[in-house]
């Protein structure tokens, strides 16, 4: 049988973490590209020389050259800059529009039929960069926050409540930013709703606590962004995929009238099987969260209209 691989562009703490990751779940081999000279060669060794250790036979290669993702069924993205604090996830629009571009241009030539996982910053736009500069179909184009927002909103629960994190699911929907939308209706603990266990003053400080949470980890760290809870989020998508397992997830998609939106990347929920999107779920909104549905898809819009403009110019 082929051995399977996974490309990993952006050889910095979440794609390296995210090498580590599926090297250790053994479930493809993977190829790590960076522009730093001998980072993802060092680190695709070091991966490697783990692997008797901890008992995996996955190959890691890392180069400069985009030939080591030849073969790659999902590509994921992390190439760019991270944002320090104080700077917002727009601020890093123009820089990363160019890196990402640049890789996306590099990844159609080797990789032309892998399901694309963009995880740069600023995501939903990055995601419609990738969209446009690929011209693929919506399916193989794909974001990922809404698994890292919701991972977030579940420990938060878990936190309140002091139970177990692995009993609490929740979905985040929306634009990776300050207007995303954490449902709390649909948050549930081993099937109870959230607003069963906790008062509306906790739920609601829980969900500023999701929105912000990004820039928790950035003000606590200092000289970079989360990746741990990233790079877990990534590889679950990736397994997905790979394994084609068809689980629901809110990722970032070009929506073409689900939710009443068009033409707008911001997540919702989908099933991720091998061909990418193979469903976008509309669950019922009440007219509050439609609304602020609608609000974060007008915020991303007029990031990606911005993006236009600096790549354009
Ligand atoms: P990092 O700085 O540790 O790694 C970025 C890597 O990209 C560096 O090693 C750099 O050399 C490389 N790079 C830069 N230009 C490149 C190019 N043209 N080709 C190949 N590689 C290139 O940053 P980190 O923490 O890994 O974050 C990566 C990105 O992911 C950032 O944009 C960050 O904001 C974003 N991010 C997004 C999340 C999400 O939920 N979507 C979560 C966490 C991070
Ligand atoms: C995060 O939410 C930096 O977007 C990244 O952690």
């Amino acid at each position: 049988m082929k051995r399977r691989k996974v490309g990993v562009i952006g050889a910095g703490f979440v794609g390296a973490t995210t090498a580590q990751r599926l090297a250790e779940r053994n479930v493809a081999d993977v190829g790590l590209v960076d522009i730093m000279e001998g980072i993802p060669q060092g680190k695709a060794l070091d991966l490697e020389e783990a692997g008797p250790v901890v008992g995996y036979g996955a190959r890691v290669s890392g180069s400069q050259s985009y030939d080591v993702l030849a073969g790659s069924e999902v590509v994921v993205i992390t190439a760019g800059m991270p944002r320090k604090p104080g700077m917002t996830r727009d601020d890093l629009l123009k820089k990363n529009a160019e890196i990402v571009g640049g890789v996306v241009d590099q990844v159609k030539k080797v990789a032309p039929d892998c399901v694309l996982v963009v995880v740069s910053n600023p995501l939903d736009a990055m995601t419609y960069l990738a969209y446009k500069r690929t011209g693929w179909p919506r399916e193989r184009v794909i974001g990922m926050a809404g698994v890292l927002d919701s991972a977030r909103f579940r420990s938060f629960i878990a936190m309140e409540l002091g139970v177990s994190l692995r009993d609490v699911q929740a979905m985040v929907l929306g634009g990776h930013g300050d207007t995303m939308v954490p449902v709390a209706r649909y948050a549930t603990v081993s099937g109870i709703p959230i607003t069963e266990l906790l008062p509306k003053e906790a739920i609601d400080r829980m969900t500023q606590r999701t929105r912000d949470g990004g820039v928790e980890i950035v003000n606590l760290l200092k000289t970079g962004s989360a990746y741990y809870a990233p790079s877990a989020s990534v590889v679950s998508m990736v397994e997905s995929i790979l394994l084609d397992e068809k689980r629901v997830m809110p990722c970032c998609v070009s929506l073409k009238g689900e939710y009443n939106l068009k033409d707008v990347f911001v997540g919702v929920p989908v099933v991720l099987g091998g061909k990418g999107v193979e469903k976008v779920i509309e669950v019922k909104l009440s007219a509050d969260e439609q609304k602020a549905l609608e609000a974060s898809a007008a915020h991303v819009r007029e990031t990606c209209a911005a993006l236009d403009r600096v790549t354009a110019a």
